[in-house]
């Protein structure tokens, strides 16, 4: 599985690269509109320079292929090739994700709500789709179904397309994604937060530090 955060607050990022297997970083306009009116470029560099070898999946803006295409082009001359452009699966993102594909262009297919966007990208050669988990429960869609479908579509046809679940907000919804076979997925800060946050957990660490404790009368092993 690979783990990415869905944020760009640069501490966050940091506080997390330094714990986690880091695969990625995804954002979006809405969780660059938290950040402030920011020097996007500029952010994104010192965002890549801490993530290091990780991917950066960045989205475009523009509404017409002509702008997303756009969109696409300076997102890859400010960052690099390697960069993921994401285009939401919309009739001018696919026809966007089809030419970007043809130039190798790296490209996620993001805003997936149905099991009919997500066949469409596979066909289109997305190299990942991103259906929305939390936004589809929301709207009555059942996206656990959803993306064991994808996944049966990307395994019959041999596709290189992997999923990148997104839109979580809770780890019972990132379980599910991971069980119906996603290859990825993308979490805020806050859910990677909720999943160390169990008192279990950190009740067992403490029973473990005073048994040890009581024992040897040591705060440590190398002690
Ligand atoms: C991923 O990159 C999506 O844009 C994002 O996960 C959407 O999340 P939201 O439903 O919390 O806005």
């Amino acid at each position: 599985m690979k783990f990415m955060l869905d944020t760009l607050n640069l501490d966050q990022i940091s506080y997390y690269q330094a714990i986690l297997p880091l695969a990625g970083v995804t954002t979006n306009p809405s969780i660059i509109k938290k950040e402030g009116k920011i020097d996007l470029f500029h952010y994104l560099s010192e965002i890549k320079k801490v993530i290091g070898q990780a991917d950066l999946h960045v989205q475009v803006v523009g509404e017409t292929k002509d702008d997303i295409e756009q969109d696409a082009q300076t997102i890859i001359e400010q960052l690099g090739t390697e960069t993921f452009i994401k285009v939401p699966v919309t009739e001018a993102g696919l026809a966007t994700i089809k030419s970007l594909k043809k130039k190798g262009i790296r490209v996620t297919a993001t805003a997936i709500y149905t099991e009919f966007q997500g066949y469409l990208a596979i066909a289109a050669g997305a190299d990942y789709l991103a259906p929305y988990y939390n936004r589809m429960e929301n709207l009555n869609i059942n996206a656990a179904n959803v993306i064991h479908a994808l996944v049966e579509e990307i395994h019959r046809t041999s596709s290189k397309s992997e999923i990148l679940a997104a839109s979580f907000k809770n780890v019972g919804q990132v379980n599910q994604a991971c069980r119906k076979g996603a290859q990825a997925v993308t979490l805020s800060p806050s859910v990677f937060a909720q999943a160390f946050n169990m008192p279990a957990i950190q009740q067992a660490v403490n029973d473990f530090h005073n048994d040890w404790r009581d024992t040897f009368h040591t705060e440590n092993i190398h002690s």
